[in-house]
């Protein structure tokens, strides 16, 4: 099957020189690296540097993921099932009614990659990257079994991502930089590939919305695993493939951190990324509508509401694991 992502450019993740399409697959002509393709995904992982803080738990969180890809497929996923999800989660409808058909997308820890299948059936561009071989796989399968041919899987280390710099129109990672070892290093790594005007978003989970999950995760320890229905998502995850994935991925993770939405406004502000929104938002008394745009500016609360707001998400952030979103822009050329 022939695919439409050949806009995209490649850099060689060891030396950042451009690479080639050749038979054999991506070669590099500075250091003559060939990445290979291997059931169509293209396999340019390349391990953290050791003195890197990432190091070892990139390597502890792959074997992780591997073992138990997230969030996995339910037994009768189609392209129908996936567009009607969306429109339960009205998240990716949001991002399905305000990305243009044209946007070049990447999604860095995509997982077993709903999001990037889903926003490539409009004909947008979209790879699909991550370092869990696994995951991929089932994310291509579900590609090639629905012939959507606007995504290319990608194995990759988001510290060393095997791209030209400033080509995609939104780079989005969702619930993955928490999971390594350095994560204001991997935005600044993943922050690199948007385009001047163009989008990122990320999704982290949150250091006062976490506290509930951190409780359960507390009584599941001692118990033994029993009581599992205080999770209320694992009753609604489907299939007992996708019930262990989110299990294992919540409370059996062998590293997560936690993050305030002030601290990320650091991280965009050190990045020279514009400030567009969270989500939830930092003003006390302005909830998330159906109808947000998503990419219009919605300034930061003062501090001490921020504060405030970002407390209270002990009580509201712990239905979806305790999870915010932070929206940026990179400014356009001067
Ligand atoms: C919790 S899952 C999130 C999957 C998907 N984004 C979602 O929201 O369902 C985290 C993903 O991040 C990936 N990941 C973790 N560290 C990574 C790294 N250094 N480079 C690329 N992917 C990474 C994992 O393999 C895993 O698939
Ligand atoms: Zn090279």
């Amino acid at each position: 099957m022939t695919d439409s992502t050949n806009c995209i450019e490649f850099a060689c993740p060891a030396c950042t020189s451009l690479l080639q399409q050749k038979s054999q697959g991506l070669e590099c002509n500075h250091c003559n690296h060939i990445f290979n393709n291997s059931e169509g995904i293209e396999q340019l992982y390349m391990a953290n540097d050791e003195a890197s803080p990432a190091h070892d738990i990139t390597d502890k969180v792959k074997a992780f993921y591997e073992d138990k890809p997230f969030p996995n497929y339910d037994d009768f996923d189609s392209v129908t099932s996936l567009i009607s999800k969306a429109q339960q989660g009205y998240f990716a409808r949001l991002l399905d009614e305000q990305i243009p058909p044209n946007a070049k997308i990447i999604e860095c820890g995509c997982g077993t990659a709903q999001l990037s299948n889903f926003l490539s059936i409009k004909g947008r561009k979209v790879i699909a990257a991550d370092l869990c071989l696994n995951s991929l796989r089932l994310g291509k399968q579900f590609a090639d079994s629905q012939q959507l041919t606007n995504v290319r899987f990608v194995q990759m280390n988001l510290f060393k991502p095997p791209f030209t710099h400033e080509q995609f129109h939104l780079v989005i990672s969702n619930g993955v930089l928490h999971h390594t070892g350095d994560p204001q290093a991997g935005f600044e790594a993943i922050a690199k590939l948007v385009k001047p005007g163009g989008y990122i978003m990320i999704g982290l989970y949150h250091y006062w919305g976490r506290l509930i999950t951190d409780l359960r995760r507390f009584i599941f320890n001692v118990s033994g695993n029993r009581f599992k229905g205080l999770d209320p998502n694992l009753r609604k995850a489907g299939t007992k493939a996708k019930q262990e994935a989110w299990f294992n991925d919540q409370y059996k993770h062998p590293h997560e951190s936690k993050h305030t939405i002030r601290e990320v406004a650091g991280w965009l502000k050190q990045a020279n990324i514009e400030w567009v929104r969270s989500i939830p938002d930092t003003h006390l008394f302005r909830d998330f509508s159906h109808s947000e745009q998503l990419f219009n500016r919605e300034p930061i609360a003062s501090n001490s509401e921020a504060l405030l707001r970002e407390m209270a998400m002990v009580f509201k952030g712990s239905q979806e694991g305790g999870f915010f979103t932070i929206i940026g822009r990179k400014p356009s050329s001067p």
